[in-house]
Formats: C-alpha cells, structure tokens, sequence
C-alpha cells in the first residue's frame, strides 16, 4: 500500500508519499538531502517522532499539544532548537504533528536563515487531507488566528495510515468533516460513493482503521484533488483556491457565536456545508436533490445539522462573524455554493443578509 504524488506550486515542488507504514529517518534522509535536520512533534506526537528518529541522535523540539499551542514562542522554541543543533541553510525541519505542528514548523522552516528544507510527517486526518500540502503556514497572533503566515509548501510529505492508530474520535470528526468537504468538490463523485459506504459505520463508533484499502483511496483522492487546485492557484489571488472553503464562512460563523473550542472546526464544517447546500438552492445555483444529498452524506456521519445550532450563540456574533468575511472581499459577502458537480464562488450582491436569518433559523431547512 503505497502511492506518491507529486505538485508544483510556483516554484516549489512537493512530493506526498501516501503510504501504511510510518517512514523511518533513514527514508526521510533519502529523499531530503541534508546535513543536520531537527524534529519537531507536540505532546501527543513525541512518541511517533522517537521512533521514527530512533537510532539516529536528532535534536527533537517538543511542543505543547493543541490551537493553544499556535503563537509566537512556538516558532521561537523550534526557531532556538534549530540554532542549537547547528543547522545552516541546507538544514532539515522535519515536522511531526497535526496542522498546528506542520503550520509551525512550516512557518518556521520559511523564515530560518531565509528558508530551509522542510518535510511534514501528518499524523492527523486533518493534517493528511488538508493542512500538510499547499504550502499555508502560519500562527495565532493577537488572538487572531493565522494572523501572520507565509506560503512554504513542504518538499516531501509523508502521509501514513498507521500514524492514525492513536487519534482520538473527535480529531477523526474533525478531519472526516473537511474530507467529505473535498468530496463535494469532486466532479465524479468516486470519493463520494465510497463515503457513503463509511457513514454509517463510522457513526456507530468506527474509526475506519479496519477499511484502511477505502481509507487509503480516500485520502489519494483527496489530496489529488486538493493538489490540484492548489496548483491552479497557489497563493489563493483567484477564486480556484478559494473553492477548498466549501461550507467554512458559515463554520467559522458558528465556531464565533459557539465560542472558539466549544464546536470542533470539522462539527462546524459539517454544519456550514449544509448551510451552503440550502442557501445554494434558495439563490437557484444548489439543485433541490444535490442540496438533500449532502445533508444525508454529513446526517450519515452523525454530525449535528440541525439549525439554529444547539450550540450556537448571539445571532449578532454570528452576523459578525459572516461580516468579517466580507470586509476581506471589498464589502461583498463571500461564500462557496455546492453546483450539481462541484461548487462554485458567489461574491456578489446575491447573497443578501436578509437571506441568511431564516437561513440560520431553520426556515430552509430541506
Ligand atoms: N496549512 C493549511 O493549509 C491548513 C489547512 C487546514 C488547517 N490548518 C491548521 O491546522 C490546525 C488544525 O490541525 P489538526 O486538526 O491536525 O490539529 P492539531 O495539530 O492540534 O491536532 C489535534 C490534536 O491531536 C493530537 N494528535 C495529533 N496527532 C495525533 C496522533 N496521531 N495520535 C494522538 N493524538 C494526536 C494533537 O496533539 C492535538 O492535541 C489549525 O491550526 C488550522 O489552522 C492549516
């Protein structure tokens, strides 16, 4: 069970190797030529990082685990251990972690001596379908999240299945939300078909481990798929890139009102992606029966899809939050519309606000 992928963005090169097996140092070493290399993990990944480092006396920057974790002295601690270990500018990051220990390490790796090599081993769904590649980086800064960030895709990301024995149920919830989010923008609907199939088990309890074969095409598609449009658009100045935000200016409304770290990000994609689906069909883009089709597929995974959300907050924090989006797109609002095959961008004076109260209130609802 293995694959390799390969993108260009600008002028990076990155090569995802999708495979069961963790890599081991020696491996690493083959593919990124380099003469010291430090490891950097968090909490939770320490020990995946030692044994992927062991027999080899790396320099190893451990985190603290989780968002918390995501600012300034982080970049700091790995920016510390790397001058510790003597790495020039031929040095190795080798990330282990989530997409809080791969945007920092990224981050890091991008401004070290103006840029090192830098590989991702993703140990999260999350990270494997979406954070590792496309080459986003970046930190919380004055409570904001990803307020400062670069663009530094990873020259080689490994993406091992067994790296996901130890993930706890919600971190899979999470990560399942932007991987059916993908399979939305799929035109073909293959990635579809097989999480139609894995719906009901996972919500009954089942992390998928035992459909690693379904898994492993899962996630190749994905990152295909993301690769993609990420290819097409590296550095997000059109709307290509922007489509991979399918269902999120509704999540990220919600998680505001919610109160951050009340809802996972993937509880309040799954949300937002209904949302979409049902505003989509009230401004006539959304067919009806496309619309109930992706409410079934996140209904099928035990996501909440009700609205008003149980968990919701102010409706003026909520409205907020949708307005901030629109400050970034020259005072339009900005969302991502599920089509018959895919999605498209509308920013545009379509979406009025006065669609969105009974939209939120459940007036909708399909
Ligand atoms: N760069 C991008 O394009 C991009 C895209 C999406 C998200 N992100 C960022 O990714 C972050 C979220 O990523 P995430 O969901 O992977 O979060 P995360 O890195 O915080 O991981 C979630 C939790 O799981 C733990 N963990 C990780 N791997 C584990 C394993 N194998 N076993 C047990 N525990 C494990 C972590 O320690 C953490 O507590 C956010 O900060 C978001 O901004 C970046």
């Amino acid at each position: 069970m293995m694959r390799e992928h390969y993108f260009t963005f600008g002028k990076f090169v990155s090569q995802v190797h999708l495979q069961k097996e963790l890599p081991r140092a020696d491996d690493i070493f083959q593919d990124n030529r380099a003469s010291r290399s430090i490891l950097i993990s968090d909490i939770h990944t320490e020990a995946i990082a030692r044994s992927i480092g062991q027999n080899y006396d790396i320099p190893h920057c451990v985190l603290p685990g989780g968002e918390a974790a995501k600012g300034w002295p982080a970049v700091e601690r790995i920016l510390a251990a790397a001058k510790a270990g003597g790495l020039g500018r031929d040095g190795l990051f080798i990330a282990v972690g989530g997409g809080v220990v791969s945007d920092l390490a990224a981050f890091a790796a991008s401004i070290y001596m103006r840029g090192c090599k830098l590989c991702i081993v993703s140990t999260t769904l999350l990270g494997m379908v979406d954070a590792a590649l496309g080459g986003k980086t970046g930190f919380d800064l004055f409570g904001i999240k990803n307020l400062a960030g670069t663009f530094y895709p990873a020259g080689h990301i490994y993406l091992s299945l067994d790296a996901l024995t130890t993930l706890p149920r919600r971190e899979w919830k999470s990560g399942m939300a932007e991987l059916i989010k993908t399979a939305l923008l799929e035109d073909g609907g293959e990635m579809e078909e097989r999480l139609k199939v894995l719906g009901p088990a996972f919500e009954a309890g089942d992390l998928l481990l035992g459909h690693d074969g379904a898994l492993f095409e899962l996630v190749s598609a994905s990152v295909r798929l993301k690769g993609r449009i990420v290819e097409a658009d590296p550095e997000e100045s059109g709307t290509e890139r922007a489509l991979l935000n399918l269902g999120h200016t509704f999540a990220h409304a919600l998680e505001s009102s919610a109160g951050f770290g009340t809802l996972s990000h993937g509880e309040a994609v799954a949300w937002g992606l209904v949302r979409s689906g049902e505003l989509g069909h009230h401004m006539g883009i959304t067919p009806l029966e496309r619309a109930r089709e992706i409410k079934d597929l996140v209904l099928s995974f035990g996501y909440e899809i009700a609205t008003p959300h149980p968990k919701m907050g102010d409706w003026d924090v909520f409205l907020q939050a949708l307005r901030g989006d629109k400050k970034q797109w020259a005072g339009k609002l900005r969302f991502v519309i599920p089509t018959a095959h895919g999605a498209q961008v509308v920013q545009d004076d379509l979406i009025e606000e006065r669609l969105l109260y009974p939209l939120i209130n459940g007036e909708y609802m399909l």
